[in-house]
């Protein structure tokens, strides 16, 4: 039987970067779009390949569905070839996140990120591809909270008949490896309740209620806990639908228009604002950042990619620019100090058990207790101990 549907599948992985960690280089790209051409008509129907900063992005569209070991190994290839160039070059990271050298049928678990949906083209398929870089998939906690659930982002949640019923959202404890569904907008306390915590929660995925319509996707693999250790942080990418039962694209982008504070930047430690920019303006250099999102609009087109609209170069978003800059002076301000330097457990790596473990025999009972144990009051006494 013929597959009426088709799969867009966005994998991305960060191989080396030109210079440090700031972008991923023309011959890298070149040569993920070599591999990729090659397998036109073979395995996808078509691609189109970007950066944002020092990651790659592989947006490509086949019939062959989500997880599927033909196109995750075609990634694969992709990156292993633009490794090998990273690598002539000595570019910093060189290939960083294949975190094996042979592939094993999947890319998740082994470094890239991956973000897939499978649905039946509409009279009309318009479709936004967002990719970051600097931060990790909380990122898009918020947006996506707003553009599905806030009806003073989304008019159409009030006005168009066919959202009116609301979305669900499929929330990942990242931390727990479990999930959970929530429902728009009856439960959308317990959802912010969830997902206001980028520490454990991340949103996957979101689907309209009326019809169980997939709507977006984010890709959530978690290099650090994946890896158990610190090999680099997981800079998201997503796929939203837009128009038509679905927020328009206005809509889509309009939560990128007062910028928020995503983890991530310089070290993946710091709190910091993400800033929306057009392809040419995905170049993170000050202080590693600040953390970047390009927007990529696309017509789909009988399985085929037509665009991409480079959507965040409108001027539109000049003004988001420009607060996100002013939001990074702000808190670039407080340096090593919280709230720019995340919490112990957000931060991809830190010193902190290392400087512990240093100081270990040289911290001493705080004088003041003492004192209140010697005049009589224990500290037992007063049930600090049992
Ligand atoms: C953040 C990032 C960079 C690096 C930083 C230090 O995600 O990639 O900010 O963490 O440049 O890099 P290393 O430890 O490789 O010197
Ligand atoms: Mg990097
Ligand atoms: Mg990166």
């Amino acid at each position: 039987m013929e597959n009426n549907k088709v799969t867009i599948s966005v994998i991305k992985a960060d191989v080396g970067g030109l210079c440090g960690h700031t972008l991923a280089p023309d011959e890298l790209l070149e040569a993920c779009e070599a591999v990729l051409e090659e397998a036109v008509d073979e395995i996808i129907l078509d691609y189109y390949v970007t950066r944002c900063g020092d990651d790659i992005d592989l947006i490509m569209s086949h019939k062959l569905g989500c997880d599927n070991e033909k196109v995750h190994g075609l990634a694969w290839k992709a990156f292993e070839e633009a490794t090998k160039i990273a690598k002539e070059l000595k570019l910093y990271g060189a290939g960083q996140d294949l975190l094996s050298d042979s592939f094993s049928g999947n890319v998740r678990g082994m470094g890239p990120g991956c973000a897939e949906m499978e649905f039946v083209e509409r009279k009309s398929e318009p479709i936004v591809v967002f990719c970051c870089d600097k931060t990790d998939p909380t990122a898009f906690n918020y947006p996506l909270f707003k553009m599905f659930a806030d009806p003073f982002n989304t008019a159409g949640l009030v006005f168009d008949p066919s959202m009116i019923s609301g979305f669900r959202f499929e929330v990942h404890d990242v931390v727990g490896h479990k999930k959970v569904f929530l429902d728009t907008p009856e439960e959308m306390y317990m959802l912010l309740a969830l997902i206001g915590d980028y520490e454990k929660y991340a949103i996957k995925r979101v689907y309209r209620r009326r019809d169980n319509e997939i709507a977006a996707v984010v890709s959530t693999e978690k290099l650090n806990y994946i890896a158990g250790e610190y090999v680099g942080k997981d800079d998201p990418v997503a796929i939203v639908r837009a128009q038509s039962g679905f927020p328009a694209v206005g809509e889509v982008l309009e939560p990128f228009a007062n910028p928020h504070f995503v983890p991530g930047w310089m070290r993946g430690s710091h709190w910091g604002p993400i800033m929306p920019v057009g392809e040419e303006d995905a170049t993170p250099t000050r202080f590693d950042g600040p953390a970047r999102v390009i927007a990529l609009g696309f017509q789909v087109c009988d399985g085929m990619l037509i665009g991409p609209n480079d959507l965040f170069a409108d001027r539109g978003f000049d003004k988001a620019r420009e607060k996100a800059l002013e939001m990074a002076d702000i808190i670039r301000r407080m340096g090593p100090f919280q709230p720019h330097r995340l919490p112990a457990t957000m931060m991809e790596y830190t010193t902190v058990p290392k400087v512990l473990e240093a100081l270990e025999d040289r911290f001493i009972p705080l004088e003041g207790l003492e004192l209140i144990e010697e005049g009589g009051i224990t500290r037992k006494d007063r049930g600090d101990v049992e």
